[in-house]
């Protein structure tokens, strides 16, 4: 799938954010925890969580959804994730720890030859064993068995999956866990909450400390989704770029602070309880120097929009990508297609704005790809972006919605 997008458009008017899709796949994998009903609302309709939910259903849930509501109940049949669903989506691992818990038993496919390299779950791991679950893994996948117990534990990175796996492990164990270091990101509070709905005694929500007492049964919940803060930075990005002026409502300011941090003080941005403002009258002179790091801190999720951003604004940007390194290389080289002016040596771009132009250009993930469909509204004249099926796994119709904020992009 591609977008075909006439830039220079300029974006006004208001949009609704829909469910985070990393609170929904944390959510889903929190399910396997229950045979009760997981009802959860503002499930937002995307591949990734289109698969999640998939998986759950080829491994014995009963699945259904309404709208953006979803219901998942019932137990598994099988405690091994086939490969050819698992591989999917990379939030397939979220049913690890509840697997393991639940049924004393786990098997998850990893991708690709050197698995754990090049998508490492040490962290995960270390802190199921410390549960004293027994861990051996192939390149291929990871087999998990055992009773965790409540233990102490310290992530020596604060892992937003390996928290949210290690969360569900301790919420069934036997005894007291505390867990530290942990990943503070609000879909990571929102699982503590939803986790505690279901009769987890879980207490520290939304800080990195964390004492689970294990309870012997979970049950089941009714919760909400929060509201993607990836989406609503993407909109109030369209909005930066092309000069416009754009309310996005449903969204949780705060979950945004790091990013308006950044944005605020170029633009004219306003906070209201449930919704963001920001109105562009001109481009900055670049955004100074911004780092990449886990929540409250800039997220890597907002780093390729600013990378855009920077690369038509006027002045210097100085990016660091602190913890997927690979995701400046190839975006640097699509906006340079553009005539931009990005150099990347090592985790750090130098960006220097400047008006860019149509080409085409790919994207090779999700964050690129939304991070290219911004930098393609503000250029001059036609730009083709291919690989809009990774944009998919995480946006609902980005195409459409931006749509009806004026821009013109045909998708092919
Ligand atoms: N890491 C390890 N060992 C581990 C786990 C992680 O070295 O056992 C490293 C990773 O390689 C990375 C860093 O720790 O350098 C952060 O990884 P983290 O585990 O926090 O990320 P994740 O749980 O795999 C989630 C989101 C990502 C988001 C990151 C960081 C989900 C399903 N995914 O991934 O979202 O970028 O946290 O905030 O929640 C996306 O939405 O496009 C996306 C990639």
């Amino acid at each position: 799938m591609d977008y075909i997008v006439r830039g220079g458009n300029r974006l006004d008017g208001e949009i609704a954010v829909y469910g985070a899709k990393n609170c929904a796949l944390a959510l889903l994998g929190a399910s396997v925890l229950t045979d009760d009903q997981i009802i959860l609302h503002n499930c937002p309709v995307i591949s990734d969580v289109e698969n999640m939910l998939l998986l759950l259903r080829t491994m014995g849930k009963k699945v259904l959804r309404s709208g953006d509501t979803v219901v998942v109940s019932g137990g598994l049949n099988t405690t091994a994730a086939p490969k050819s669903v698992a591989s999917l989506l990379r939030g397939s691992a979220l049913i690890l720890g509840g697997t393991v818990a639940r049924y004393h038993c786990a098997e998850l496919p990893l991708p690709g030859g050197c698995a754990i390299g090049a998508r490492p779950m040490d962290i995960h791991l270390s802190g199921l064993e410390a549960l004293g679950v027994t861990v051996e893994h192939t390149a291929d996948a990871v087999y998990c068995t055992g009773v965790p117990k409540g233990a102490q534990f310290t992530l020596r990175f604060a892992s937003v999956g390996a928290t949210e796996n290690l969360l569900c492990a301790c919420a069934l164990a036997e005894g007291e866990s505390t867990l530290a270091n942990c990943a503070t990101e609000p879909e990571v509070a929102a699982l503590e909450l939803m986790l505690n709905e279901m009769g987890a005694e879980i207490s520290g929500v939304g800080q990195s400390l964390l004492h689970i007492k294990g309870v012997a049964r979970l049950h089941g919940a009714d919760f909400t989704v929060i509201p993607d803060r990836i989406v609503a930075a993407t909109y109030l990005s369209a909005a930066a770029a092309t000069l416009g002026d754009v309310t996005v409502r449903d969204c949780v300011p705060t979950h945004l602070d790091a990013f308006l941090n950044v944005l605020g003080t170029r633009f004219n941005v306003k906070r209201y309880e449930n919704a963001v403002r920001l109105r562009c009258d001109a481009l900055p002179d670049g955004y100074g120097t911004v780092r990449t790091a886990p929540y409250p801190l800039f997220p890597t999720d907002m780093q390729s929009l600013l990378l855009s951003l920077a690369a038509c604004s006027r002045g210097k940007t100085t990016v660091c990508e602190t913890l997927f390194e690979n995701r400046l290389e190839h975006n640097a080289e699509q906006l340079n297609k553009m005539g931009g002016d990005v150099i990347v040596k090592g985790n750090v771009a130098t960006v220097h704005g400047r008006k860019l132009h149509g080409a085409e250009v790919s994207a090779s993930d999700l964050r690129g790809g939304a991070g290219l469909t911004v930098a393609a509204l503000c250029a001059e004249g036609m730009t083709k972006i291919s690989g809009i099926e990774h944009v998919n796994r995480g946006y609902a119709d980005l195409a459409g919605d931006l749509n009806s904020l004026g821009a013109d992009i045909v998708v092919i």
